[in-house]
């Protein structure tokens, strides 16, 4: 996002009115901005899969507390609080409504583990209450509750980490380095690809009556109302625009991030070309697209994506990774490590830069976290911020919308967040929220 989009928003948040359905807390509350003790307490919303891994990377840190568990479903928010007793031997306050976790006065910061159509409206709530927070990727379901919540994060002052761990993963931060050090020589292209089976969506099953201690109405939240159906819920409602955004913003987000960190770009962008379709012969429940090919122009290098939902295999013998083509060599790079390759002088009969590899490397997730927790005492920026939740999201979403609209380039204007040569696809930017929630405004 351009310097002066950030500006304008500064300023115009400065002016911002009220959010949403209710107000929480004074602000006095959310206006402070003092770190809290050497203690940290965490609370989850969203307990089930993605959200509790991260939770427990929170408590196997020191002086980190699990204070609070919210879920929507009773079966989980209980088999996760039972399994915080027994691994950590706390226990958490357990709440259905995120709005009344919410008011609980001693969390200093929440993790926010829910589908993605609910990240935007509680994470805006959760900067009103002055809670920092982890929120897991894609940024938001939607180009307009991602830039509300880039707003948010900084009208109240808030300490955000984006979940793309990527960022703080060893491998990825060497690789930037290197490129940065012009050792691939000129950056020229950057080529993502995500190869998946679970892209082609979940096993085709009939409507269903909702499981007990389910709040179904809850689930759906700000989405559509419609019958309740297992492909459509737990884990597998990604497959779905209502909710997600596919194989493409579910990886696309953690690669793309990669192709835009490689020279430090924020934002969305300038221009946008797609193919997307539904080609694989499989039949699994989706909205979503299973092959996608898209380029993003860039002032000095292009992006491209290649995304074959259904499919394991890959370029270089991997399913997903980035290969980022320079003059010099090109570095390969997935979350296990990296590998130059370097280029060939036949005059001077020398490789033209210096091979070099890592591998093995471990998860990401505990550098992630651990720097979250460090921002929350520090008041520093982490290192994944809102504006670069924001940038992947909004490439993601581009393309997803080019494929829904059926138009094969799109031109974004970033700064009046606007599509300049389809109305069509100026519809998709701002969600329609099912009442009674309202889309946040900050
Ligand atoms: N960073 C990563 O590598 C990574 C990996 C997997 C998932 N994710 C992200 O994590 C998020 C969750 O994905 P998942 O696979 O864990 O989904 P999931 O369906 O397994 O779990 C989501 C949980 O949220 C609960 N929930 C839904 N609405 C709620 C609400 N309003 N309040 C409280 N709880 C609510 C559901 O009942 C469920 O327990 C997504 O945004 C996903 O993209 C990130």
């Amino acid at each position: 996002m351009s310097q002066n989009r950030r500006k304008f928003i500064k300023n115009a948040a400065i002016s911002a009115g009220g959010i949403g359905m209710f107000s929480i807390l004074p602000s006095s509350v959310w206006g402070a901005n003092i770190a809290p003790s050497d203690q940290i307490n965490v609370a989850l919303i969203g307990c089930r899969n993605h959200g509790f891994n991260i939770l427990r990377h929170h408590l196997n840190n020191e002086g980190v507390n699990c204070v609070a568990l919210c879920d929507v479903d009773e079966n989980v928010l209980h088999e996760r609080a039972k399994d915080v007793k027994e691994a950590y031997g706390q226990n958490p306050k357990l709440y259905r409504d995120f709005r009344k976790l919410l008011e609980q006065q001693d969390i200093d910061a929440v993790i926010i583990g829910t589908p993605d159509h609910w990240h935007c409206l509680i994470f805006v709530y959760a900067c009103q209450a002055g809670k920092d927070i982890y929120v897991e990727k894609p940024l938001a379901n939607t180009i307009g509750e991602c830039d509300i919540m880039v707003r948010a994060a900084n009208h109240y002052s808030r300490v955000v980490q984006v979940g793309q761990q990527q960022r703080s993963n060893e491998g990825f931060n060497e690789t930037m380095e290197i490129i940065k050090s012009g050792d691939i020589g000129r950056l020229r292209k950057v080529n993502i690809w995500a190869n998946f089976n679970y892209g082609i969506g979940a096993t085709p099953v009939e409507d269903s009556s909702v499981p007990e201690g389910v709040d179904y109405d809850f689930w759906l939240g700000p989405a559509p109302k419609r019958p309740f159906n297992r492909a459509r819920f737990h884990g597998s409602w990604r497959h779905f625009w209502d909710y997600g955004g596919g194989l493409f913003s579910d990886w696309g987000v953690h690669l793309i991030d990669m192709g835009l960190w490689s020279d430090d770009l924020l934002g969305g962008p300038e221009r946008v070309i797609t193919y997307a379709g539904n080609n694989s012969n499989q039949t699994g429940m989706r909205d979503t697209f299973d092959t996608m090919n898209v380029t993003y122009p860039k002032k000095n290098y292009v992006i491209n994506f290649d995304m074959n939902g259904g499919v394991q295999e890959g370029p270089w013998g991997k399913p997903y990774g980035v290969a980022f083509i320079g003059d010099k060599g090109t570095m390969v790079a997935d979350r296990a490590g990296y590998k130059l390759y370097p280029e060939y002088d036949n005059n001077t009969e020398s490789h033209k830069t210096a091979a070099r590899s890592l591998s093995n490397i471990s998860d990401a997730h505990d550098h992630h976290v651990r720097n979250f927790l460090d921002c929350i005492q520090s008041r520093e920026p982490p290192r994944c911020t809102p504006e670069m939740g924001y940038a992947a999201a909004v490439h993601a979403h581009i393309a997803n919308i080019s494929g829904r609209v059926g138009e094969h380039l799109l031109e974004w204007d970033d700064e009046n967040m606007r599509f300049t040569n389809s109305e069509k696809a100026n519809e998709y930017i701002i969600p329609e929220y099912r009442k009674p929630w309202k889309l946040p405004e900050v």
